[in-house]
């Protein structure tokens, strides 16, 4: 797809990938806009980068979805591409005690799965009017293999990349395109105390090389974005499944 004048959500787009993904869309001269919950990392995030339009939003909240949506039908009525990055992950074991509390009060589903799901559903109609338009869902290597010590974060990135095939199979033919990117482990905010805690020392690749792969894909409309590793990951998954749920998980046991 054609990587300029596009008009473009990015939730999430503050910190991480998402800056990241904001910076990369803009030099290629875009509209970017960025949410997410705290106003002052959208404020960071417009001080790196005055172009950008920033609205604070919590996604977990049906309200704030909708309210996210209507601002945008208003404020930025081209907006053609949303960028479902915004994303948190929680390590546990299931056998501690208080996790069915901690699974309610942060609850991964919400913000990983029902609302990349729900905002999709909120502006599908307006980006099918445009001429061009793009879904793009950030998942993970862990939807291909899971690492067991994050049980939930792992089953919503296996989900999203199975609602992007859906939703790719029922777009076809019309112009919204459905693109999956899938990084590797990249060395961002994302679960920075449980990171610490179990000594991980391979903090990943940078974030601006998942935007790097990420706009390479979106020219060659490449749908399913496996960067860096994950290409190796994506392959031996198929071929020895067994393997390589041994290997992800052998460093990390508990
Ligand atoms: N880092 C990795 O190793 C890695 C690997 C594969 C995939 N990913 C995926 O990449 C995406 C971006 O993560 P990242 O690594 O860049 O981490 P990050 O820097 O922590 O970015 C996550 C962003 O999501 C926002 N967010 C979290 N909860 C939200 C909510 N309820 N409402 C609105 N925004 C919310 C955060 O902003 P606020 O806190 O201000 O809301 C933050 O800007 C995630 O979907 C993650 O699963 C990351």
């Amino acid at each position: 797809m054609q990587l300029t004048n596009n008009t473009i959500l990015i939730t999430g787009g503050a910190t991480g990938i998402g800056l990241s993904l904001a910076a990369a869309f803009l030099r290629e001269g875009n509209t970017v806009i960025v949410c997410g919950r705290r106003e002052s990392a959208l404020r960071q995030a417009k001080e790196t980068y005055p172009e950008l339009h920033t609205r604070v939003a919590d996604l977990t909240s049906t309200d704030d979805r909708r309210s996210l949506a209507e601002w945008l039908a208003e404020a930025h009525p081209n907006l053609n591409i949303l960028v479902n990055n915004a994303g948190i992950q929680r390590q546990f074991m299931v056998k501690q005690t208080g996790v069915a509390d901690a699974f309610i009060q942060e609850n991964e589903i919400e913000i990983n799965l029902t609302a990349p799901i729900h905002l999709t559903l909120l502006l599908i109609s307006r980006l099918l009017k445009q001429p061009e338009a793009a879904v793009i869902n950030v998942s993970s290597g862990l939807g291909y293999v899971p690492l067991a010590i994050m049980p939930v974060y792992c089953a919503t990135k296996a989900a999203l990349q199975s609602f992007s095939i859906s939703l790719r199979q029922q777009l076809a033919g019309t112009p919204v395109q459905v693109f999956d990117v899938v990084p590797p482990i990249v060395d961002t905010e994302l679960d920075q105390g449980a990171r610490k805690a179990r000594g991980q020392t391979d903090m990943g690749i940078e974030p601006d090389e998942v935007a790097k792969a990420t706009l390479k894909g979106l020219k060659a409309n490449a749908y399913a974005i496996n960067v860096g590793r994950v290409k190796a990951l994506r392959i031996g998954s198929r071929l020895a499944p067994a393997l390589f749920l041994k290997i992800m998980n052998k460093r990390v046991q508990k």
